[in-house]
């Protein structure tokens, strides 16, 4: 996450509604209008399923409390508005207890292209379609829990698993691959990039994926590409406090990008 944003947080009124303004969901619409045709040709079956089940609003901002009642009934997740940026150990928190911290505000125009920050289209339109499928619902909460057991100088190593598969992961599909993370679904350039040939892929191993650093702020160089969702599934199985230990005692790998410019 970045460490600094000048967006400001909406605040839900006592109804549970954000107040968002005429411009707000003119951009909502405009998002939608030009990310719906890059979704259906680029993304897998399990994120375009959750697309089709959630049924956001094409030309205004969806409402958090709408979304969840969708969620509740699907996975039993729901939506909670959160500022900008939260710190690692309430993010965890949140997912452990099935409730996804959602950035309310919505991008400028300014920033229509590309912003660092999560905001409210990347948070509804990228990650829900996921949380209505039970394997990444139960593999998010399972992040969350092993979250809430570890010590602070854990949180970046546990939060790669997360980055690499439910923000930025691929699926092979029909032969091929397709995208499946939110941070694809949600970003037009990303996308395309992730299925150039050009970056590297490399198979989903969740202790690879620890060791692996990533930069938020460039496309990433390196994707890791789920066989089968069940795998995601399996991992919410698995003592993943144990598989940090063991991607720790191994080490980070050198990075694959240039090093950020202050
Ligand atoms: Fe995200």
């Amino acid at each position: 996450m970045p460490k600094s944003t000048t967006y400001a947080a909406k605040v839900q009124g006592a109804d549970g509604r954000i107040p968002y303004t005429v411009a707000d969901d003119a951009v909502w619409g405009d998002l939608y209008a030009r990310q719906e045709p890059q979704i259906r040709q680029h993304m897998a079956r399990p994120y375009l399923e959750g697309f089709d089940k959630i049924t956001l609003p094409q030309t205004r901002v969806p409402q958090c409390i709408e979304v969840s009642a969708q969620l509740r009934r699907l996975t039993g997740w729901q939506v909670d508005p959160v500022p900008a940026l939260i710190g690692f150990g309430r993010f965890f928190e949140m997912l452990a207890n099935r409730s996804f911290p959602a950035a309310s505000f919505i991008r400028s125009r300014e920033d229509f292209d590309y912003i660092e920050e999560p905001d409210i289209f990347h948070e509804l339109f990228g990650h829900t379609p996921l949380l209505t499928d039970v394997r990444f619902a139960d593999f998010s909460q399972a992040i969350g829990e092993t979250g809430t057991r570890c010590a602070p100088e854990d949180y970046s190593w546990l939060i790669r698993l997360y980055w690499f598969t439910v923000e930025f992961g691929l699926l092979r599909e029909d032969g091929g691959i397709k995208a499946l993370g939110s941070g694809l679904a949600s970003s037009p350039e990303e996308l395309a990039w992730s299925r150039s040939g050009q970056p590297e892929m490399r198979a989903f191993d969740i202790i690879d994926i620890l060791r692996t650093p990533y930069r938020i702020d460039i496309p990433q160089p390196v994707y890791f590409v789920l066989e089968d969702p069940d795998q995601l599934f399996a991992s919410a199985k698995r003592d993943l406090m144990a598989d940090i230990h063991h991607a720790q005692a191994l080490g980070l790998h050198a990075p694959k990008y240039p090093p950020k410019v202050a």
